[in-house]
């Protein structure tokens, strides 16, 4: 995933776009890059590796304009070198575009251009397109870019500038995301609205196919028949200090400590502070559907394809509907068996995961009902879905998911009570208990944020820091957690670690268990904690290195540790809500204590918009 964004205004394009690009970085760091026009003089810049290297490069020797693009990138097709940086140009060097997304049918344009003559001179599908909109320019920018956008196939969202055309740029999307930003004297275009907030609260979030073309002081977009339209602009809430670190060493750790506000706020928001009742307006155009419900598939990716494991384990506990929980990557591409009674639930943070949003667009062809649980507002999957319950987490920028995730799951508890009461599953005395046991976790998640120093003094432990490969395991809602927190640990540090069921380990993984290997047992209070005890004697005995999550109180599974991190007794249902916060924080100090870049691993990126 890339980030785009460009300018046309009056002031000094650079430092505008070295702005919004440092807000970006999150969406990729492979390289970065920018193209200015001064004038009628077109100016390009780019360096491979992180932003800083670009800054550095323009430090001394600026590109003045007042109109240009920039570019972040996490490479797709070809290696992440300062050749492949966007923004890419036309033969003549008169157009510069900067693209996130994948053309599908690169290879095949590359051809019919090379054999027209054109020399590429990167490795890159974007190269296509700028060579593309060269041959189709006839005096007549959007019209270029549009005829371009009709050949190449596949999701992209691109911005272009180009010479001689009086302080105009074009942009167009279509599978991924792209905003306007609406200032006064000034446009701006991104990949998202953090990217500009600073500079204007005002956007419009461009549907699939639309075409704008933007000058400092006017945008005329046209839709994907190319008709020309008026979308609604919306005056943006949240502020940009939202996406700061606010004193914290990194995103992460920030958005951590983050979690018991958001949850609270949460269920404040849809249960209030006491009483049976809850209220999830998002839902509304469900609600003639819920009754006749006979079955929810749940599709989301990477941790949302966690939290749909508790959802799984929620809604049938609560609700007893069944439930399926499939990761969208094997879903869109399956011949699932879906009918009218089914409702597809999707889980995503970003609501742009490109697996995610054609899951759902998959689901709505075959006229099924679909939910997005999603925390961006104006993002695809919550446009796009037939309802959204959005989890306010404000923005995440940490790679790795940590609020995004404990809010997925008090979001998906909500909803399954809600589901429950709905159905009459249960009364309104028996959703007031629960509710107020749900009340009670962000106090716990609190709690066990503050005894962060125990985590961090074992992370820093050579047996643990030091690992080449680790192993989590857990039951029943500690076996998402274990998914989980596997997860949080290799993307950060980069050590290979695998989660399990831990009923599973007598079918092959106990091999594995030496004295060189931490397993990390979720072994908290509930109906299956003797299993777990007796897998950690199993572990035990072989010499294993056991963390244990373990409840407040319980010595006879602190004993089998090596070492433990205690958290609150809590209902089983809501125990990954308090799991996941050593989990996250073990992974965080690990990786801190291995001097790896926790906010933006190697490799990855916050959304994954391409496949
Ligand atoms: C989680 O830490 C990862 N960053 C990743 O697995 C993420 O959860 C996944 O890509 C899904 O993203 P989404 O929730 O924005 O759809």
């Amino acid at each position: 995933m890339c980030g785009i964004v460009g300018y046309a205004g009056s002031a000094y394009a650079q430092d505008i776009i070295l702005d919004g690009l440092k807000r970006l970085e999150y969406r990729g760091y492979d390289s970065a890059g920018m193209a200015v026009l001064d004038g009628d003089r077109l100016q390009v810049r780019k360096r491979a590796g992180k932003l800083a290297r670009l800054v550095e490069s323009l430090t001394g020797n600026s590109l003045p304009g007042s109109l240009g693009v920039g570019h972040t990138r996490w490479a797709t097709h070809g290696e992440p070198n300062e050749t492949n940086a966007h923004p890419h140009l036309s033969a003549d060097g008169r157009i510069a575009v900067v693209h996130n997304g994948i053309v599908e049918n690169a290879s095949q344009l590359r051809h019919s251009l090379e054999a027209e003559g054109i020399v590429f001179r990167s490795g890159t599908d974007t190269e296509v397109l700028a060579h593309l909109i060269a041959r189709h320019y006839a005096g007549n920018l959007p019209e270029a870019v549009a005829r371009c956008m009709r050949e190449a196939e596949g999701a992209m969202a691109i911005c272009v500038v180009m010479q001689g055309q009086g302080g105009l740029m074009v942009g167009a999307r279509r599978g991924s995301p792209l905003i306007v930003g609406l200032g006064d004297g000034e446009m701006f275009i991104a990949s998202d609205v953090p990217t500009i907030l600073s500079r204007t609260r005002r956007v419009i979030y461009l549907e699939e196919g639309d075409i704008c073309t933007l000058r400092r002081d006017r945008c005329d977009i046209l839709d994907a028949a190319g008709a020309p339209v008026e979308r609604l602009v919306v005056e943006v809430t949240f502020d940009s200090a939202a996406a700061e670190k606010e004193g914290y060493p990194h995103f992460m750790l920030k958005e951590i400590h983050q979690q018991p506000s958001v949850v609270s706020h949460q269920i404040l928001t849809y249960a209030g502070d006491r009483g049976g009742h809850i209220s999830l307006p998002g839902l509304i155009p469900l609600y003639e559907r819920m009754e006749s419900l006979n079955r929810i598939v749940i599709v989301a990716c990477g941790t949302a394809w966690h939290a749909g494991i508790v959802g799984k384990y929620l809604i049938e506990r609560f609700a007893r509907v069944p439930v399926e929980v499939e990761m969208a990557s094997e879903f869109r591409y399956g011949d699932r068996v879906l009918d009218d009674r089914t409702l597809v639930l999707l889980i995503t943070q970003s609501g742009e995961t490109a697996d995610t949003v054609e899951a759902m667009r998959m689901a709505k062809r075959s006229a099924r009902c679909t939910l997005a649980i999603v925390n961006v507002e104006g993002s695809t999957i919550a446009r796009e879905a037939d309802a959204a319950l959005f989890t306010h987490a404000g923005p995440e920028v940490g790679v790795a998911s940590t609020k995004g995730y404990t809010s997925q799951l008090s979001a998906l508890a909500l909803f399954a009570l809600d589901l429950a009461g709905k159905r009459n599953v249960l009364c309104e005395e028996e959703l007031c208990v629960w509710l107020d046991r749900l009340r009670a976790i962000p106090d716990m998640m609190e709690r066990c944020i503050s005894r962060r120093d125990a985590v961090r003094n074992c992370a820093r432990k050579p047996v643990y820091r030091d690992a080449l490969h680790a192993m989590f395991i857990g039951r029943g809602f500690g076996y998402a957690s274990a998914l989980e927190g596997a997860l949080k640990l290799k993307e950060i540090s980069y050590i290979h670690v695998e989660g399990y069921a831990a009923g599973e380990m007598k079918h092959g993984p106990i091999a594995l268990v030496t004295d060189a290997l931490p397993v990390i047992c979720i072994a908290t209070r509930d109906a299956v904690h003797s299993k777990m005890l007796s897998n950690m004697q199993e572990i035990k005995a072989r010499g294993g290195q056991i963390i244990g999550i373990v409840s407040d109180g319980d010595t006879a599974g602190a004993e089998l540790c090596n070492d433990v991190f205690f958290v609150p007794e809590c209902p089983a249902p809501f125990s990954p809500l308090l799991a996941a916060i050593p989990l996250q924080l073990f992974a965080y100090y690990v990786a801190d204590a291995l001097g790896r870049d926790v906010d933006q691993p190697r490799n990855l990126a916050k959304s994954v918009t391409v496949e």
